[in-house]
């Protein structure tokens, strides 16, 4: 029988890679995200195997939807949060910010505070996160952005901490990005760029390899090293 998938945020960029490329490893793949448009789309390319549920993260009506989709797929092994959004901030614009908030922070804890006891009853499961390298450092130009990265990797160790006290078979990944070729890399002097499709194939070994966490591309974690060594004094020069 395939192995069963859910991916939040999954119309566009690295979740809608990583459906495709699901799929390919024989996964039945349940996708999410507010544009029904798109999900018909990708729905297209193995419609047997791909359900699609548009649903925004942020309504109350969420977990409900997931549940549903969780019995539309007949089950559920791997579950992955790629849904995400950032702003270019300077003015520190508090609606903006909130935005952030409201899906990186509050929408994420809501889902995994729904997903992890819904794999403790089951016995098993794996819960994989795209947060990023910017959770490192703070930013003066997406405060918000960067803040709510590190609340989610830091909440993410927490997970993976309990999963581990309580001898629990569930798997917690946390994927780092540092750039990836998707509408949501803004701004000029992107480097080390990689493509979707390599994103999704490095984050897949990760998932295969139950990795706790993964740095995408590999090397980025050059940089996740080097941003977390920095002196304050040097940083706030940058
Ligand atoms: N691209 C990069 O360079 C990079 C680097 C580091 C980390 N990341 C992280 O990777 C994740 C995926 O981003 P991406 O690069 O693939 O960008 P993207 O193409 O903009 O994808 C974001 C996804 O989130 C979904 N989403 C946004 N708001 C939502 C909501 N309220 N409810 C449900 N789904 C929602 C979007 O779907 P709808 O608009 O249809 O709702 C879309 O499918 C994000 O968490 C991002 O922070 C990206």
């Amino acid at each position: 029988m395939s192995k069963k998938a859910i991916i939040v945020g999954a119309s566009s960029g690295i979740g809608k890679a990583l459906a495709i490329g699901l799929v390919k490893q024989d996964y039945s793949v349940g996708i999410t995200g507010r544009r029904k448009k798109e999900l018909e789309e990708i729905q297209k390319v193995k419609p047997e195997a791909i359900h699609i549920l548009p649903s925004d993260v942020t309504q109350a009506t969420a977990t409900a939807d997931l549940d549903q989709l969780i019995k539309n797929l007949g089950g559920l092994d791997l579950f992955i949060f790629s849904a995400g959004v950032g702003y270019l901030n300077e003015k520190l614009g508090y609606d903006l910010e909130n935005r952030t908030n409201q899906l990186n922070v509050v929408a994420f804890t809501k889902i995994m505070s729904w997903i992890i006891p819904f794999f403790q009853k089951q016995g098993h499961g794996h819960v994989v996160n795209i947060s990023s390298v910017a959770q490192h450092r703070g930013s003066k130009l997406a405060p918000a952005y960067n803040a709510s990265k590190a609340y989610q990797t830091n909440y993410l160790e927490g997970l993976h901490q309990k999963m581990f006290a309580e001898n629990r078979n569930i798997h917690i990944t946390d994927i780092r990005p540092g750039f990836v070729d998707t509408a949501m890399a803004q701004g000029d002097g992107l480097f080390w760029v990689a493509s979707k499709e390599k994103a999704a194939k490095q984050i897949y070994r990760a998932i295969k390899k139950k990795k706790a966490v993964a740095y995408i591309s590999k090397r980025w974690v050059i940089i996740g090293r080097l941003l977390s060594l920095l002196p304050k004094g040097v940083y706030k020069r940058l």
